[in-house]
């Protein structure tokens, strides 16, 4: 497995034939492989084209399209433009984070969300945005912004119990089927 992951790395250091030049380019087809930009694959990539890791890490920060963790299954981005600044989004990002114990550009260990902090996604006029899977919502404190994640949340929780439960009672009908085979029999 992790042979092939090296020969996919190769290859893609290979189309910008090593050059360090090339590094943005080359993260762009390794996070268009994998989602994201996996650890392992950087290491490998700041041993083969020598570019420290820090500079990697550095590059991938600086660009809001990198991520460094898989997608979670709702991209939440929080805008840090001036205006959203200036309205308190830095509050915001921070009420968020702790909430849900991640970083921007990270993921929540649920695989839930997904987080980003962008500079100005166009809707000043409705500042400070929080932005999920598309669509805007504007005005935010950290205490609505809390509820809506929250929201979306519990959401989530109760299509997977229902999700588990159905998974539950088709056991239990396969079961009674099985036993009413068996008395057949
Ligand atoms: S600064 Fe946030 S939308 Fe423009």
């Amino acid at each position: 497995m992790a042979d092939a992951k090296e020969e996919l790395i190769q290859t893609i250091i290979g189309r910008y034939e090593k050059d360090p030049g090339m590094l943005i380019p080359m993260m762009q087809d390794i996070q268009s492989e994998y989602g994201y930009l996996p650890q392992d694959s950087l290491i490998m990539l700041s041993k083969t084209i020598t570019v420290p890791l820090s500079r990697i890490y550095s590059v991938s920060t600086f660009y809001s399209s990198f991520r460094l963790a898989p997608k979670g299954q709702h991209e939440v981005t929080i805008c840090m433009g001036t205006v959203c600044h200036l309205k308190g989004a830095g509050r915001i990002s921070e009420a968020v984070c702790s909430q849900f114990n991640v970083k921007p550009g990270g993921t929540t260990s649920d695989r839930l969300f997904s987080f980003q902090a962008v500079n100005c996604v166009g809707a000043c006029a409705l500042a400070p945005v929080m932005v999920i899977d598309g669509e805007y919502y504007d005005h935010m404190t950290p205490e609505s912004a809390i509820e809506v994640l929250s929201g979306l949340s519990a959401e989530n929780e109760e299509q997977e119990n229902k999700k588990a439960e159905k998974k539950k009672s088709k056991k239990k009908s396969k079961k009674k089927k099985t036993s009413n085979k068996e008395k057949t029999e």
